[in-house]
This record gives C-alpha cells, structure tokens and sequence, in this order.
C-alpha cells in the first residue's frame, strides 16, 4: 500500500525524503507529497503521479529544512489526484500528517468535526487525523496525538509534524506497519526497511498501540497512557546493492534471474545430508507437536496463496497431514472450526498483507499455533507467529512476486521434510529429498537458460487478448500462478484451472484466439494432461505446453513446447513456474507497461 518516510536530523530533509519516497515507490504509485519545517512554518509540495514529477517540483522550487515528513500513495478514499495527496493539514496548516490504512469512522469524525468548524479540503480519511489532532488538548504534540487516537476507530501507521514544536516528529502505529531507523544523530521514519537502508541499518519496529517521539536528541517509545515501552534495535541484513536494479530492464527480470542465488539462500544450512532432514530451528515445534498434528491451515493471499495450494500437496504426500488452504480474507471472518491441535501457517511475502495477520490472529484466537513463512525479516507477521521459517529471498520489489514464490514453495518442501521424519519418512527417503532440494538451484538456473526462447514466444502472443493456463495436481497452482502473472502486469484476461476441469466450462472459450498454456511436466498425472490437450487440439486451440526435458516432442499435438529441467513431482512447480513468469514479463515489457508498477496494484496490501 502507501509509503511513509520521516527525516529528523542535520541534512537538508527533502532529498532524504524523495530518496526514500523512491524506494517506496512500488508499494504505491498514484501520488505523492512531502512536508518540511522550514522557517517560515510547514511547507508542503504534492503532486498526482510518480514520485518522478514530485522531484521535478521540487528541483524548480526547492524546500529547506532538516525535519520532514513524506508520503506516497495509493488511493483508497478519494481519487488519486494532488488535493487529496498526503501529507494533510489541519485548518491552520500547522500540522501535517502522513498515514497509512484506513481510518474506518472517518465520515463520523468528519461530519462531528465540520459541526465544530473545522474545514475540510479533502476527501481522504487521513485529512480527520489532522483535525482531531488540532483539536486535542495536551502540552505536547505526542499528548495530542494520543489524544485524537482515542476517537479513532481502524488501522494506522502515521508520522505527524507541527510548526509549533518544529524539532519533532510523532509517529504512531496501529495495523499498518511502521519502523524507526536510528543513524549517527539523525533519525528517520519508514513504512519499509527499503526507505532507510542507504543510511543506517538499525531499525526500531513498532508495535501495534507504539507511539514514538523522534527529536533532535534521541526518540521513545510510549504507549497510549505515555509510560515507556523499551524496543530493541534490531540490525538490518539486506544490503544496498539488492534493491538496486543493476544491468535488468526491471526489478522483476531481475528478480526471476536471481532465482538460482534466492532459492540457494532458502536453503543455506538447512539441508542436513546424514539425517536426511532439514534444519528450522525457528520453527518452535517439538518432535512430539510433530508427532501429534491433527491437521494444518494455511492462510495466505495471491500468489503466496498459490504457494501454499502446492504447499498442500507437498505436506500430505510426505508428512500425511491433511491441510486445508484459506483465502485469509476469507477465513477472517468465518468461525474456524476445530482449530485446537492444528497448525496454522501464515505464508506471505511482505510479512504485512491485512488479512493475512488477521488470519493468523483468528487462528491464534480459535485455539491453533501459528507460524510464519515470511520473507521480509522483523515484519509483523513474523514477530507475532510463535514461530516460523524466513525465506531469506531478500526485498522483493516488482510488484508481481516471482522469487518469492519459489522460496515458498522450496521453505514448504523443508518443512514437509522435517514433519515427516517426525512422521515415519525413512532416514533413506529423507537423504534421497534432502539430495534432490540441494540441487534446486542448479535446476532453476538451467530453466533460465531458455529465456531467448520465451521472449521470441512472447513476441508472437503480445497482441492476445485471453490466456487460459491448465494444470493438473500439484501443477495446477502452478497454473493459477502463472495466470495471476499474466493478468497483474500484461492486462490480459488470464485464468488459471484444474486441466480436467475444463471441460465443466472453460472448453466453451477455446478456438483459434485463446491460448492454452499447459503444465505438463513428467509426473504420474501427465498422460491425462496430454488427453486434455488433444481435447484442446480438436477444437482448434493454440497449446503452449511446459514440459521437462525428456519428455519427449510433442509437435504434432501443441504449437510450442518449452522444457524445463526433469525433476520429482513435488519439486517442479519450482521449475514450471519460470518460464511462466518470463513469458508475463516479455508480454508486458513488449506492450511498453510499467512492469514492475502495475496499474492499481500494490506491493503489499496493509488494508482490508
Ligand atoms: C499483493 C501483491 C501480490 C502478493 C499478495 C500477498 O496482492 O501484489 O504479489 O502475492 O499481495 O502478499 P504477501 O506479502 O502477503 O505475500
């Protein structure tokens, strides 16, 4: 969703603050602002747009001052132009804010306060805050904060400035997420470690109900009733060079080339060869919950969500627990039932998606343990799982996930290893898998290596306006996934389904403009995938067909075949996934879309 940048300290803030803006940019993208204390009071610039017209701004019309908030959006009340931009003010343009999720009683608020006197400009729920704050009664901007907190009923992480106390920043976080980061003298604020990495990485995560004071001399952290909460500091392991785009076009071709390198990090010191296991020391299971798992939940969203359907075969093939997989909006608000003596795994990227945290904290509140298969180390949903397994895929930026999902599906195949040899898995079938996941990286870096091959095919798919992507078993999700890519960055209609169960509908829409893209890797359910693709064949569809080498040639009965490296069954969607990915990103990248900004999309969804 948005990003939230804050600078206090004795550099000029602007720069800072577009520098940060910018590496927030993917997690959204329709406008932006900034406001600085300068010496005639705020100054605040905004624009509709990329954070590039902001910059351009203020290159002609410069803003000096070394303590500042900003802001990148992306709209949820309000149509995305400058009026409604963040940060907002107050009726006196004395105090700015910028915030993230959504302020649910805005309208209440709104019409109590306009009752009151106070005008509005805006048509955001932000644009409450700075009223409420303005009219909050307290000696320092953090009582007054607290204050209009009170009156506040949904999500927030907010950064808040007033001319009146010109050497401080108030930050606030409840639902959305919020750090500090801590440099030599100076202080910044971000919604996402990105923001601050090039100038320090001791980062300070907030909590939900944290206010923290940033002033020239230091910050604290308080709670609701100002009693001091102490939070560790806590030290970034990402580095610069990863959230630079380098010699790629865009971060996402960058980041499905990495694949080889991320899945390798996945699986650093986790593969235990003479035990035949693999080692998760954060997991937080004993050998005997291992033992004694009735049953697994997995709730998730997009393409983690996909991840967590291959994660379903990977788990019952080899741990034999039954697992149910959850939309986590959807589950949210159902009454789980017998969730005492199951699992619960929240699978996400970002760490941060809304519904999936309320997922994992309606399983927890049911009865379930949780834990966490997260990328993004310190995240929220990392830090209230009892336990977990981090991807270490590092930040992922282009909006479309494609690393990430690999180092899911490859975290999900470690952790269906280790429940299985607390299961019955014989030490022999655990060396023989802990053999196979070692040489992963090997076979993804050897599914790349047809790239020239896919960006030629893309070249001839550019102008479609439909995809249909089969599947069958744990291929299916693969299916889903690879249609979710299309359709995110491309803008063609794509839709993912069972391979056999395209004859319950989907066999309707199929002639000479729809094509078919098949998953048909060497597994035990590919003869029926071949039957589906002749059904798809006489009735004058165009096939694409994923393969693995091996399998032999197909012409005759497809129009393309792509190969990717044979593996076992439960490791492929590792592999049939990139070519998938690599035809979305030629697709997209030809049609000249901004493919690491989609339009509409963001990174990570912090909002319901
Ligand atoms: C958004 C992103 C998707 C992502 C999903 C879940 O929709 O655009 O790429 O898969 O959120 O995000 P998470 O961070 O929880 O994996």
């Amino acid at each position: 969703m948005c990003g939230i940048v804050g600078y206090l300290g004795p550099r000029d803030a602007a720069p800072i603050l577009l520098a940060g803006l910018t590496r927030l940019e993917y997690r959204g993208y329709d406008s932006a602002g900034v406001a600085v204390q300068t010496e005639s009071g705020l100054t605040l610039r905004k624009l509709a747009g990329r954070i590039g017209g902001l910059k351009i701004a203020l290159g002609r019309d410069p803003v000096t001052g070394s303590c500042g908030i900003a802001h990148t959006r992306w709209a949820t009340h309000g149509a995305p132009n400058e009026r409604n931009a963040h940060p907002h003010v107050d009726c006196t343009g004395q105090i700015a804010v910028v915030h993230n999720g959504i302020i649910e009683n805005a309208d209440v608020l709104r019409t109590r306060l306009e009752c009151c006197g106070h005008h509005f400009v805006t048509e955001t729920d932000t644009e409450t805050l700075a009223h409420l704050i303005e009219d909050a009664d307290g000696p320092t901007l953090e009582s007054r904060v607290i204050a209009a907190l009170t009156h506040v009923e949904g999500t927030y992480g907010l950064a808040v400035i007033a001319a009146g106390e010109p050497d401080k920043i108030v930050v606030a976080r409840r639902g959305s997420p919020v750090l500090l980061g801590v440099g030599e003298q100076e202080y910044f604020v971000a919604s996402d470690a990105s923001a601050v990495l090039e100038h320090t990485r001791s980062v300070v995560y907030l909590d939900d109900g944290d206010i923290a004071v940033l002033t020239r001399t230091g910050y604290h952290v308080i709670d609701r009733e100002a009693r001091v909460q102490t939070r560790p500091v806590n030290a970034l392991d990402w580095d610069l060079e990863q959230i630079a785009l380098g010699e790629y076009s865009h971060f996402m071709l960058k980041e499905i080339c990495e694949q080889p390198r991320t899945l390798q990090e996945t699986l650093r010191g986790r593969l235990l060869f003479a035990d035949g296991t693999a080692r998760l020391n954060g997991l937080n299971l004993t050998p005997e919950d291992c033992r004694t798992l009735g049953r697994i939940v997995i709730v998730a969203c997009g393409t983690s969500w996909h991840a967590g359907l291959a994660g379903r075969h990977i788990i019952e093939a080899l741990a034999g627990v039954p697992v149910q997989v959850e939309y986590a909006s959807e589950f949210r608000y159902r009454q789980p039932v017998g969730m005492p003596g199951a699992l619960t795994i929240a699978i996400s990227q970002s760490g941060e998606t809304a519904d999936t945290l309320e997922a994992l904290r309606a399983a927890r509140a049911a009865g379930s343990k949780v834990i966490g298969v997260v990328n993004v180390v310190g995240s929220t949903i990392a830090r209230e799982a009892d336990g977990g397994i981090y991807l270490h895929a590092g930040p992922e930026i282009g909006v479309a996930s494609t690393k990430a999902f690999t180092s899911q599906i490859t975290a999900l195949l470690l952790l269906g290893l280790y429940l299985a040899r607390h299961r019955g898995l014989s030490l022999g079938d655990g060396r023989k898998m802990v053999e196979q996941l070692a040489r992963l990286p090997d076979l993804a870096a050897e599914a790349l290596q047809i790239e020239g091959e896919i960006k030629a095919l893309a070249q001839s798919y550019v102008e479609e306006r439909n995809a249909l992507y089969l599947g069958r078993g744990i291929n299916f999700p693969v299916a889903l996934e690879g249609a979710l890519k299309l359709k995110e960055i491309s803008y063609i209609h794509a839709e993912g389904y069972p391979a056999a169960e395209m004859k319950h509908g989907p066999i309707a829409l199929i002639d000479q403009d729809m094509p078919v893209i098949f998953l048909a890797p060497k597994d035990a359910v590919y003869p029926k995938v071949i039957s589906n693709m002749q059904e798809v064949k006489a009735r004058g569809g165009r096939i694409i067909a994923i393969t693995s080498k091996g399998n032999g040639d197909l012409r005759g009965l497809v129009d393309h075949q792509l190969s990717v490296p044979p593996s076992p069954s439960l490791l492929s969607p590792v592999l049939t996934v990139i070519p998938l990915q690599l035809f979305a990103y030629h697709i997209a990248a030809m049609r000249g879309y901004d493919v690491d900004r989609p339009r509409n999309l963001a990174k990570s969804v912090t909002v319901e």
